[in-house]
């Protein structure tokens, strides 16, 4: 199905939402209208307004509580924190507008993905949520592989096991707590359920969706097989949407916590990643981002769903009806630098970006950092080694480097390691025509000149780099007739910035030192696993040519 049908299919469908559908010009009192973007992130919520043009009004943020670690590798929040901080998030957004809440169209949602959220009957959380980075569920992992066949599974869902993925901690919820999931009666993933306190409605889109390993991505159906034989009863999860469909509107509870007016729209939004994509313009095939929040991304859109049959990369469902994407993923890209900031960083409370203050230091260092090296896995790796417990590791140190290598070393491993994402979509014929950056590795001058170095290409930042909660705004604004598609409103609102040539100097000597950096982490797999038998060998999910 085209994009185009899809749209009318749902405008048929949902009459009472897409009357409003083009010509659909300014609100009631006369203003013009708005669409609201509520990303649910890691460190917090932000809300975004744009308007019809896809220009950014007013914003608003919250930050959460920090994710909990009871053990090493577990991660955990608590969904009333996502809640609290939508509130406070949507009520300064709607604050900054400072005109009339009756302007917002339509609400759409982004998220971090991949976490669990289990209520019970009541709608009361059992637990705290495993989110996305949690590791600790490798045993369940191994079982599902044995179950299925890691072949199977990726004809079933397009994707190989990962402790990243919804399915795994479910299993880990359910045979190491049994009286925490005796009482399970709805999964959500993070967003949806902070949609869920909003309007009433358990919903979830196809993009998010695809992360839990319980899709079948190519049909863009929940998978019966993986749901039969893993014993998941259908009836736990929340019905599917595409992006842009209106699935629900905000309850007078949702208004009340938020300052949105009962009955505003919501459309389904995306996982983070689709959103982002979304927002910055990552929509067909041949333009691919690379995103650096605080996991690094690797995106490309496709019109059929692309396998990696080793697994390295997720092959997902785009937030685009009958387009999918492929990623890779990099568990701690700015992680990497917010750890050096919070363990190494004192002296850099001075008000000003203390990000700003690294990079800063860092461009003291030269390109390859004489010989110094970042691995940066701080939270296990997921593309393209697939391995929960790689370790992270500064290598090369000599008595003459100073702290700027060691920050520059970071900086030129994360982008590194989104190399080798580059590296597998070549393998598997994704073509790369132009790259644009998102996130914190967009804002820093120093970031993006290693990051065009370090790919050999030109890179591009686009205008309103807004990260996730642009998208969702725009995903909001298609679901509310303002665009008739997705491919529309990128084409209106997306426009490129900057544009940054590779240095050819630089870049020769980056390409030497990503080749020493490909040797790196066999290195650490044999220390941590010392009773491999062949020091030198490359761990099969790890080779990229
Ligand atoms: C994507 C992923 C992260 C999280 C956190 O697969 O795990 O993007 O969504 O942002």
């Amino acid at each position: 199905m085209v994009d185009g049908d899809w749209y009318q299919g749902i405008a048929l469908a949902m009459p009472g939402v897409f009357e409003r559908r083009r010509p659909f010009r300014g609100c009631a009192d006369g203003g013009s209208i708005k669409f609201l973007g509520i990303d649910v992130g890691t460190g917090g919520t932000r809300a975004l307004i744009i308007d019809e043009h896809g220009r950014v009004v007013a914003s608003g943020s919250e930050e959460h509580v920090p994710f909990a670690s009871p053990q090493l590798g577990w991660a955990e929040q608590h969904p009333h924190d996502w809640w609290r901080a939508c509130g406070l998030a949507v009520q300064r957004a709607l604050d900054a507008l400072g005109a009339s809440r009756d302007e917002i169209a339509c609400v759409g949602f982004s998220g971090q993905m991949h976490g669990a959220v289990l209520l019970d009957a009541r709608d009361e959380v059992v637990r705290p949520a495993l989110i996305w980075c949690d590791q600790r569920t490798e045993p369940q992992v191994q079982e599902l592989s044995d179950l299925f066949g890691v072949d199977r599974l990726i004809h079933l869902t397009c994707n190989a096991p990962l402790t990243n993925f919804t399915l795994t901690k479910l299993l880990w919820v359910r045979q190491n707590e049994p009286r925490n999931w005796e009482r399970v009666a709805h999964v959500m993933l993070p967003k949806d359920y902070v949609r869920f306190q909003l309007t009433g409605e358990r919903a979830i889109d196809m993009a998010d969706a695809s992360g839990t390993l319980l899709l079948d991505v190519a049909q863009r159906k929940w998978s019966s097989e993986v749901l039969s034989r893993t014993g998941i009863d259908q009836q736990l999860l929340p019905t599917l949407w595409e992006s842009p469909e209106v699935c629900g509107r905000v309850s007078a509870r949702g208004a009340e916590a938020t300052g949105l007016r009962v009955g505003t729209p919501v459309v389904a939004g995306a996982g983070d990643q689709a959103a982002g994509a979304v927002g910055m313009g990552i929509v067909r095939p041949g333009t691919v981002s690379a995103t650096i929040g605080t996991s690094g991304v690797v995106f490309a859109a496709t019109d059929v769903p692309a396998l990696d049959r080793k697994g390295r990369i997720h092959t997902f469902c785009h937030a685009i009806p009958g387009r999918w994407h492929v990623m890779g993923v990099t568990q701690a890209a700015g992680l990497s630098l917010r750890w050096f900031r919070d363990r190494f960083g004192a002296g850099l409370e001075d008000g000003r970006d203390p990000y700003e203050r690294l990079c800063e230091e860092a461009a003291a260092a030269p390109p390859g950092c004489d010989g110094v090296f970042w691995a940066p896995y701080l939270m296990g790796e997921r593309t393209p080694h697939c391995d929960p417990n790689a370790r992270a590791a500064l290598v090369g140190l000599s008595a003459t480097h100073t702290r700027a290598h060691v920050i520059r070393a970071i900086l030129e491993g994360v982008a590194f390691s989104l190399r080798d994402s580059f590296t597998i979509f070549r393998e598997m014929n994704v073509p790369v025509d132009r790259i644009r950056l998102g996130g914190g590795g967009a804002r820093s001058t120093l970031w993006r000149q290693i990051q065009a170095d370090v790919y050999g290409h030109a890179v591009e930042v686009v205008q309103a780099e807004e990260g996730a909660a642009y998208g969702a705004a725009i995903l909001a604004g298609t679901g509310a007739g303002n665009w008739r598609s997705v491919d529309e409103a990128c084409d209106a609102v997306v426009q490129t910035a900057h544009e940054i040539q590779p240095n050819p100097k630089s870049s020769a000597i980056l390409d030497g030192a990503y080749r020493t950096y490909r040797r790196i982490y066999p290195a650490l797999h044999q220390i941590s696993n010392p009773e491999s038998a062949d020091s030198t060998a490359q761990p099969a999910a790890a080779s990229v040519s």
